[in-house]
């Protein structure tokens, strides 16, 4: 399942932009919305397995010839006015001097692979080079993409500086927001933006360069967009409109790329960057601390600082949350007074002492619902309640170097300290632009620098100074199990490769430190490398957008690392059970049935499913919408959806008694106000999805406050996403189907009984797949099973949990949203659903006896069986065949 943004916690590498391409604003781009007939049959064709025949070999070097004395090919130089401070700096960086190799390859290749370590210049230079060289000079732009939205924004920025260039030449285009005009060019953007404008011009005609940064990093978007550039490049050679592409990477394993056939016939030439890297010392911890180990980050930060010579210090954990834990902790223990160091910057995390009684002050007193007259404060944690603790775990490295930490005990934090102040700064994917720009600078005279990042400081972002680093060696990362749809997020170990990376980063201008906040046994256990994204999740909104773009047959994609062709069929089932593929036909035999599985042509549900910007479910969800003038409910639930964590944990683990009090009463108000939003009789069986839709509507009639959201248990910036969700939705459906011509008011009324019983058909015809039954006793003896729910595809029963809705009402169906694993299988965002709606809207997953023996109509027969389409016996219901219409 694709969520829009994680929740402020789960910010972390590749995570954090998995839903870039499906939420890309609509920005200038042409309003149309298939590729053109044309196309599609070249796309078809070029998509289609690659045979190369003797004659094709021939044309190769004949098509080389061409592509030189191609008038188009840029021959002009192209001035740029620097700065002579920006001059000396660039002169420094390694990749300066590959400048004549890159541009040479470049223009006899049309593809060209860049392998230089992280800081050499790679993003910064490659792109000024090609203005230089003219490849912006005629109609095309130069067109960067990146795996992260900081990056796109930052890199932007600092190319733009770099170039004296104002940013409607040198422009970013990310998710929700961009400055590209039509004089744009040079263009950063996530890489999921460039997707999608492929499905609106798969020849990318306003490009004449494309870079796919990162692409190391092996974020799914990227290795997509590989794939189909393999075939777009050739393509638009064969009309006359060569484009180049480059794919810059960090690390020298770029053999998925090169010497994959099927992407490239002929191996695009790699070109080495020689960094200069300075030695880095290497230090392990003797022991490897299990749990604790942002304590142990900040023990670490604060004997480098106390006791090592000047030089900036970069700490690696794992998200968001914990880089604020760590940054507060750390300006408390070398407090830094001049300048704003518990200000804006940290988005939230004021915990100046005012800020903390206020805050209990006001936790004691209650507040009832909708009250919006409340006092204007700002700043207050939304969700980042993680209490400084001490740790305690003392430093134990291996010996060797004169620079290695002795044992300090003294590092009290409550205790200030007499250092030079330590400027601490946070560094994740979703901070405000401004606020990581700070990274860049130097810090304040006489004050050490001290970043805490996510990975995002890997390799997207070389940040200047950074002498030592300590890393945590772990990284957040989302995890699906394949079969049950499960997914959870889990701190695990990174590989040997990113934490070479990591600490690569304190070699960078001096030689330098990297502490490891684990052994060296446990790193001698780290799997080399990290394992390409797309082979671990779910990929049916990849192949939905592939099916959009007529490449019937995913299984022939050149993928630079293909999913499983389980992965594969689970999507295709999925997609065809959604109604977006055709089915196909059911003859044959069982490996038969699975090809054919793998080529289903889109259906017009499907290509109105992929104008959405959201997962598949959801697509349909809105499709369907239209009826009942539900568009707008549809829109709402959908984007609630879509959103991380839009209600506070209510299951949070207190920290002391007396916050276990306080969190329990607030767990019964917060409880009764979801309750209060669900409503009472037909509109509470649509469950949670109606408490998303109360809350999203009372926090829009209180006009979306923080303050409004803290006292009702909401998240501030999921409900302002959601805000921004709606709106976005709302012009996508209207491009989609403008005689709809939907009109979102933020403030809905709430629907009406009738309105509520179709959202409810329209949920399940989404969420089909997530059915779920209760088990009756007589069923099962186990007590496990207890108010359990069997669901297709999982042994074990799942649960709704008691904060939900339903959770007294337990009906005999429902659909859940997705199953998180806590300390039961729990259902999330659970909707009932009546059994004889079953039949009609998910025949599919239906079976029905006897079997009919006249094809049509379909659903004619006056009894049948429910069933799931896998064999599970708890679907077995008898049911009268329904009268409910659905258009
Ligand atoms: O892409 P690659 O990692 O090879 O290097 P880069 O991102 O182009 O960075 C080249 C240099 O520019 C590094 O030394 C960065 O520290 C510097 N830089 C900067 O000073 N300010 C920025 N906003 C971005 C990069
Ligand atoms: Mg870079």
């Amino acid at each position: 399942e694709q969520k829009a943004e994680e929740s402020s916690d789960e910010d972390t590498s590749s995570e954090e932009e998995e839903e870039e391409m499906n939420n890309t604003t609509e920005a200038s781009e042409s309003k149309e919305t298939k590729p053109p007939c044309e196309e599609a049959e070249t796309t078809q064709e070029v998509m289609s397995e690659q045979k190369v025949t003797d004659e094709q070999e021939e044309k190769i070097p004949h098509q080389k010839k061409v592509i030189n004395k191609r008038p188009s090919e840029p021959a002009v130089f192209i001035p740029v006015d620097r700065s002579p401070e920006i001059q000396e700096a660039r002169l420094k960086l390694p990749v300066l001097a590959e400048e004549q190799v890159i541009m040479e390859a470049v223009r006899e290749n049309p593809c060209v692979v860049i392998c230089g370590e992280t800081g050499s210049g790679k993003t910064t230079q490659v792109p000024q080079f090609l203005y230089e060289a003219g490849y912006a000079s005629g109609s095309g732009i130069i067109g960067i993409t990146e795996p992260r939205r900081v990056a796109a924004v930052s890199m932007s920025h600092r190319v733009a500086k770099e170039m004296n260039l104002p940013t409607q030449v040198v422009s970013y285009q990310i998710r929700y927001e961009g400055n590209v005009t039509s004089d744009t060019k040079i263009k950063f953007m996530t890489d999921g933006v460039l997707l999608k404008e492929i499905q609106k011009d798969f020849l990318l005609q306003r490009y004449s360069v494309v870079i796919i940064d990162e692409a190391h990093e092996r974020s799914v978007y990227t290795d997509i967009l590989i794939g189909l550039l393999s075939r777009i490049v050739p393509l638009r050679d064969k009309k006359g409109m060569p484009m180049k592409l480059l794919i810059m990477s960090a690390t020298l394993r770029v053999e998925d790329f090169t010497e994959n056939l099927k992407l490239f016939r002929t191996p695009p030439p790699v070109i080495k960057v020689d960094a200069r890297q300075f030695p880095v010392t290497i230090h392990f911890n003797k022991r490897t601390p299990l749990e604790d180990y942002t304590g142990e980050a900040f023990h670490k930060t604060c004997k480098i600082h106390r006791m090592l010579p000047p030089g900036g210090i970069l700490v690696f954990l794992t998200g968001q949350a914990e880089v604020h834990s760590l940054c507060r902790r750390l300006r408390k223990a070398f407090p830094f007074r001049k300048g704003n160091t518990t200000t804006a910057e940290d988005e939230g995390a004021d915990t100046s002492e005012a800020m903390r009684k206020f805050k209990k002050a006001k936790q004691k007193k209650t507040v009832s619902l909708p009250r919006i007259d409340l006092d204007n404060y700002s700043a207050l944690p939304v969700d980042e309640g993680d209490e400084d603790r001490e740790a305690g775990i003392g430093d134990e490295e291996d010996g060797g170097s004169d620079l290695d930490l002795g044992d300090d005990s003294a590092d009290s934090e409550e205790k200030s300290d007499p250092s030079i102040p330590l400027y601490v700064l946070p560094l994740y994917s979703l901070l405000a632009p401004e606020q990581q720009a700070k990274v860049f600078r130097p810090p304040p005279t006489g004050t050490r620098l001290c970043v805490v990042a996510t990975n995002v400081a890997e390799t997207s972002l070389t940040i200047p100074g950074i002498k030592y680093v300590v890393d945590c060696g772990r990284v957040k990362k989302r995890f699906y199990d394949r079969v049950t749809g499960v997914s959870s997020f889990k701190v695990t170990w990174t590989s040997q490769a990113s934490a070479n990376q990591r600490a690569g980063r304190a070699g960078r201008t001096e030689p330098g430190h990297c502490y490891r906040l684990y052994s060296s046994a446990v790193f001698g256990d780290f799997s080399l490398f990290s394992e390409a994204e797309i082979t671990r999740r779910p990929v049916e909104d990849l192949i939905l957008q592939m099916k959009d773009l007529n490449i019937e047959k995913v299984v022939n994609f050149p993928f630079p690392t293909p999913p499983s062709a389980e992965a594969l069929i689970a999507a295709e089932e999925l997609l065809i059970s959604l109604g977006a593929l055709e089915e196909p036909p059911r003859t044959g035999r069982m490996n038969e049935l699975q090809r054919a599985k793998l080529s289903c042509p889109i259906t017009p549900l499907g290509r109105a499913m992929a104008s959405f910007p959201v997962a598949p479910r959801y697509g349909k969800m809105l499709a369907l919408g239209k009826q009942q003038d539900c568009l707008p409910y549809v829109i709402a639930v959908v984007a609630a959806m879509t959103v991380r964590e839009i209600f506070e944990d209510l299951d949070r683990p207190a920290h002391s008694e007396d916050e276990s009090s306080k969190l329990t009463q607030r767990r019964v108000r917060l409880t009764q106000t979801r309750r209060l939003w669900a409503g009472h009789g037909p509109s509470l069986l649509l469950g949670d999805l109606m408490v998303m839709l109360g809350a999203v509507g009372a926090c829009e009639y209180a006009g979306c406050t923080r303050k409004f959201c803290e006292n009702n248990g909401l998240r501030y910036k999921a409900m302002l996403e959601i805000r921004r969700l709606r709106g976005q939705l709302t012009n996508a459906v209207n491009a989609v189907c403008p005689e709809v011509g939907v009109f979102v008011d933020p403030k809905m009324t709430p629907p009406t009984e009738h309105q509520v019983v179709c959202l409810r058909q329209i949920v399940l015809a989404g969420l089909g797949d997530h059915l779920a039954r209760r088990v009756q006793a007589e069923d099962m003896l186990d007590p496990k099973w207890k108010n359990g729910y069997k669901t297709p595809l999982m042994d074990d029963p799942v649960f709704i949990h008691p904060s939900s809705a339903l959770f007294k009402t337990l009906p005999e169906f429902v659909v859940y949203q997705e199953i998180m694993e806590t300390s039961k299988m729990y259902m999330r965002g659970v909707s009932a659903v009546e059994a004889e709606w079953i039949p009609q809207l998910l025949p599919q997953y239906c079976h029905f006896s006897p079997p009919l023996e006249t094809p049509a109509p379909r659903f004619c027969s006056s009894t049948g069986t429910v069933r799931c389409h896998r064999p599970s016996t708890f679907f077995r219901v008898g049911w009268q065949l329904p009268a409910v219409e659905m258009e």
